[in-house]
C-alpha cells in the first residue's frame, strides 16, 4: 500500500503507519478477544505479544484452529531475507514463532530468501551468501525444536522449491505483480518472479507428504502482499490457503514516524551483534524519548510512554512482566520516573538478552547443520 501519509510494501516501510487503515486496505481481520480466547484454551497463557497487540491481525486463523481442534495439525512457516546483519526488528516474529512451535508442538519451515535479496538489493551474490551464513547462525540461536525445524535456502533447495514455484508463477500475471508491488517495466525480471518463491514453502510439507496440511505464517505486516497475491492461487493448485498472523513493525530508534528499524541506517537499529557499550550509546543518544526538556518540567508534567521508544521496546519484547510494565508506564507518565532511569532499565534488559543470544550464537553452527533440510 502506497498512501499519502505512509507506505507499506515488502521493500519499503515509511511514515506513520495507520494499522487500522492497513487492516481495511489488506482485507485482514483484527485478532479479537474471542480469537485470543480460543488460542488461550490451547496454550494456557497468551504470549505478551498477543496480550499487548504486537501481533494484532490475521487471515483465516479461526479456520486453522477449527482444523487443529479436529485433529488436523498445522505447521509453521516464516522466513528471513539475508541482506545484512540482523537487528531487533527482525527477531520479534521469530521469537513469537518459537513460542507457537513450543506451545503447539509443530514443525517449522524457515525460508532464507537469498535469491530475493540478490535481486532486490545492490549487493553481489557473494555478499548475500555471507549474510546468509551469518543470519542462519542468529536464527538457529533462537532455539527452535531440533527434529521439527527445517531451514530451506532458495538457491540451495531449488530442487524442492522450483517445481512448486513455477506452478504459482504460471497463475500470476505481470499486471497483478506490477499493481500489487508498484513495479515498472524497468524492474528486472527476477523480481517479477520472486513472489512465487515466497509462496512455495506454504505447501512444501503437503507436497512431500502427498496430503494437504494446514499452514500458519507469522509475519511482519509488510510481507502480507506476497500472500495476498498467492492466496488466490493455492486453491487453484489444490491446496489450502495458508493462515497468517500479522505483527506491527518494530519501531526505529528515532521513533514510530521514522518507519521500521532498518539495517541500512546504522543509527536506527540495534544489531544482534552490538556490544553492551554500543547498545548503551545508541539508546542514550538516539532512542526517541517521550520525556520533557528539563527534569523540573518532567517531574511536573510527566512523560509520554506512547511515543517513547525505550518504553516501546520494553512493551514489545523485553519486559515480560505485565505488572512491572504497567508500573513503569504509570511512573513515567506521572513524572516519577525520569527518561534517564527508563533508558538505563531498557539498556540493562536489552544487554541481558543480547549477552545470552551472542553466547548461544557462538555455538549455533551445529544447529544450522542439523536444521538445513536434507531431503
Ligand atoms: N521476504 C522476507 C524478508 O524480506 C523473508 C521471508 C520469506 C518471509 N518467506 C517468508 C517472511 C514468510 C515472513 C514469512 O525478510
Amino acid at each position: 500500500m502506497v498512501g499519502k501519509d505512509f507506505t507499506v510494501t515488502p521493500w519499503e516501510v515509511s511514515g506513520e503507519v495507520d494499522y487500522g487503515k492497513l487492516i481495511k486496505e489488506f482485507g485482514i481481520s483484527r485478532l479479537d478477544d474471542k480469537t485470543l480466547g480460543r488460542i488461550k484454551k490451547h496454550t494456557k497463557e497468551l504470549h505478551p505479544m498477543l496480550r499487548r497487540g504486537v501481533f494484532f491481525a490475521h487471515r483465516d486463523f479461526n479456520w486453522l484452529l477449527d482444523e487443529y481442534e479436529k485433529g488436523n495439525k498445522f505447521f509453521l512457516y516464516t522466513g528471513c531475507g539475508p541482506s545484512g546483519p540482523l537487528h531487533l526488528g527482525h527477531i520479534g516474529t521469530w521469537i513469537f514463532t518459537k513460542w507457537l512451535q513450543d506451545k503447539f508442538d509443530v514443525d517449522l519451515w524457515f525460508q532464507f530468501t537469498d535469491d530475493e535479496k540478490f535481486l532486490f538489493k545492490d549487493k553481489s551474490y557473494e555478499e548475500i551468501q555471507k549474510c546468509l551464513e551469518d543470519n542462519m547462525l542468529d536464527v538457529a540461536a533462537l532455539g527452535f525444536k531440533p527434529g521439527k525445524t527445517h531451514f530451506i535456502v532458495d538457491t540451495r533447495h531449488a530442487n524442492l522449491l522450483y517445481p512448486i514455484a513455477i506452478k504459482f508463477a504460471k497463475k500470476i500475471t505481470f499486471s497483478t505483480v506490477r499493481a500489487s508491488f508498484g513495479m515498472t517495466n524497468e524492474d528486472n525480471i527476477g523480481k517479477i518472479f520472486y513472489t512465487s518463491m515466497q509462496a512455495a514453502p506454504a505447501v512444501v510439507p503437503s507436497v512431500l507428504k502427498k496430503k494437504n496440511i494446514p499452514c500458519l505464517i507469522p509475519l511482519g505486516i509488510d510481507q502480507d502482499p506476497h500472500f495476498r497475491v498467492a492466496r488466490d492461487v493455492y486453491p487453484k493448485l489444490g491446496y489450502y490457503k495458508p493462515a497468517i498472523m500479522h505483527s506491527v513493525f518494530w519501531p526505529a530508534l528515532k521513533g514510530h514516524g521514522a518507519g521500521k528499524m532498518s539495517s541500512s541506517d546504522e543509527n536506527s537499529a540495534i544489531f544482534l551483534s552490538d556490544s553492551a557499550k554500543e547498545v548503551e550509546k545508541k539508546i542514550k543518544k538516539y532512542a526517541f524519548s517521550g520525556g520533557r526538556d528539563t527534569i523540573e518540567e518532567h517531574r511536573e508534567k510527566g512523560g509520554n510512554p506512547d511515543v517513547d521508544v525505550s518504553f516501546q521496546y520494553l512493551k514489545y519484547l523485553f519486559e515480560e512482566d505485565d505488572a512491572k510494565l504497567t508500573q513503569i508506564e504509570k511512573d513515567y507518565r506521572s513524572g516519577k520516573m525520569l527518561t534517564s532511569e527508563l533508558k538505563d532499565y531498557t539498556i540493562k534488559k536489552i544487554n541481558g538478552f543480547l549477552k545470552e543470544h551472542q553466547a548461544r550464537r557462538a555455538k549455533a553452527k551445529k544447529d544450522v547443520d542439523k536444521f538445513l533440510w536434507g531431503g
